[in-house]
């Protein structure tokens, strides 16, 4: 894991934080506006009422003009309502002034135009007198202190229906404002907070999720390393202990494959290396022996020659299993009688048959011709009837049936020879498994011939089984699809 962000440790945390950061945020921001809306709101109430008291007392000493009367009204008005009192004409211009210092200007802030032009009856509004950046208007309303938020009211001064004038009362906010800074900033030191909290908490349910992951990257290590027998725990509940369960499934199914193919390579290397022990022996005897007579040598070199054909057979033998494992041996199917295919392995198998007296009864109900590789459906007959013919005693009986039982054609190959005990019949199809190992090996046998009938069944869709019962006989039944043809 080069980059440390791909990680789903990395992510997880990552979506802690987001989701926790984000909503507390939203929240946040959604709680500050409706503080602020709510402080504000009851300043306005309060200022908007005085102000329009204010109003109705200054209308009529606007209407005539009263100089010393409006000085006197926004004194008080000032003192009361406690702020800055400006009382404007109807053109917008400082007519009396609490501070004294603004008579005669025109003041065209949006509170007062929304009065004199839009026909408001009161307004408010929230300014920031910074230094250096606030007009000369501003500046001029500005009270004490450099920074300072100040609120502007508004209330018509109404005479005979008209709108005569704008009373406007101008006062600090900076308490309002500074309440609501220092919950924006508690919020923000509780943002940090959360977010601290957001990701440990990441952390630590990111481990959580990924500790098994982690684990069991770690046994696949050991077992890519060889340590096939490692495993991981099977704890904790749902998907990731389906996943370790399904892993340590494989695992199991790899590990017994690995033996099977230990088990298959010495075995291999055994059946090979006796008739090669039985070779070196025979050509040994030849060359340390010069003046050996005529007719041994020739029955020794014989012997030689039955081993090597031995050899050749096993090889063949190996082949054909190690190609229908990797797949790579394609079904060349053809149309063919399987009731010919066996007339042609007994056939074969004459000169065997004759020599021990056996006799071969074939009961053929059915040609059962169907779409099948010929040379595995020559192997398959000719296993099956060989090894009747190998383990059944002389003056044998062997009897191959073959009929069509609905859309399969079943063959089966008996013989009253020795049988196979019970506890042998589950290995018999088993790679080089012999039930009687020495009377396997004198009759030729390696123990891969019902292998091979196995294998090719299975790439035919069938299916093959045995049943014995030991000193009375074996029948071997196989059952292949008709229905391709
Ligand atoms: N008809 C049978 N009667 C008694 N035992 C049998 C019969 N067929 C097979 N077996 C037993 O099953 C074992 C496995 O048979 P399989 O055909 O796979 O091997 P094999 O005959 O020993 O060797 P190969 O066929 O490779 O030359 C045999 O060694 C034998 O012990
Ligand atoms: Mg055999």
């Amino acid at each position: 894991m080069s980059n440390p962000f791909a990680s789903v440790r990395w992510k997880v945390m990552l979506a802690f934080f987001l989701i926790i950061g984000l909503s507390f945020l939203m929240m946040a921001g959604t709680l500050m506006n409706m503080l602020g809306e709510y402080l504000f709101s009851q300043r306005i109430q309060a200022d908007r009422a005085g102000l329009e008291k204010w109003a109705v007392q200054a209308a009529g000493y606007l209407t005539f003009s009263d100089a010393a009367g409006l000085d006197d009204t926004v004194r008080r008005a000032g003192s009361e309502l406690g702020g800055r009192i400006l009382l404007l004409d109807a053109q917008g211009k400082v007519q009396a002034d609490s501070f004294q210092t603004a008579q005669g200007r025109r003041l065209d802030y949006p509170e007062v135009a929304s009065i004199l032009v839009s026909g408001e009856t009161a307004d408010y509004g929230v300014h920031s007198l910074k230094t250096g950046e606030a007009a000369t208007g501003d500046r001029m309303l500005r009270f004490a202190g450099a920074d300072e938020w100040v609120s502007y009211s508004t209330a018509g001064i109404v005479s005979s229906s008209h709108v005569v004038g704008v009373l406007m009362l101008v006062s600090s906010v900076r308490g309002l404002m500074q309440g609501l800074t220092t919950v924006q900033t508690q919020m923000t030191i509780l943002f940090v907070a959360v977010a601290v909290a957001a990701v440990g908490l990441g952390m630590i349910f990111s481990s959580v999720l990924t500790r098994p992951i982690t684990e069991m990257t770690k046994v696949i290590l050991r077992m890519s390393k060889g340590d096939l027998g490692a495993r991981v725990e099977e704890k904790g509940s749902g998907e990731i202990k389906q996943l370790a369960i399904a892993f340590n499934s494989m695992s199991n199914q790899l590990e017994a494959l690995n033996q099977t193919r230990n088990q298959f390579v010495s075995n291999a290397s055994h059946e090979l290396k006796t008739p090669l022990a039985t070779m070196k022996i025979m050509i040994e005897s030849l060359i340390y022996q010069p003046d050996m007579d005529a007719e041994l040598r020739t029955e020794f070199l014989s012997d030689v020659n039955m081993e090597i054909n031995r050899l050749s057979s096993i090889v063949s033998d190996l082949l054909t299993l190690v190609k229908v494992d990797s797949r790579s041996s394609d079904l060349h199917k053809e149309k063919l009688s399987l009731a010919e295919v066996v007339k042609d392995a007994q056939h074969r198998l004459q000169p065997i048959t004759s020599q021990r007296e056996q006799e071969i009864v074939l009961q053929l109900q059915d040609s059962c011709d169907m779409l099948a590789d010929k040379s595995m459906m020559q192997q398959i007959v000719y296993n099956l009837m060989e090894n009747a013919v190998k383990y059944t005693p002389h003056k044998g009986r062997i009897t191959v049936s073959l009929q069509r039982v609905g859309k399969d054609a079943v063959l089966s190959v008996s013989d009253d020879g020795p049988g196979i005990p019970k506890e042998s019949q589950p290995h018999v199809f088993e790679r080089f498994y012999r039930v009687d190992k020495a009377r396997g090996r004198e009759s030729g046998g390696t123990g891969l011939g019902l292998s091979i009938v196995q294998q090719y069944v299975n790439l035919h869709d069938g299916r093959v089984r045995v049943q014995s019962e030991e000193g009375q006989g074996t029948t071997f039944i196989v059952e292949l699809p008709l229905n391709k043809l």
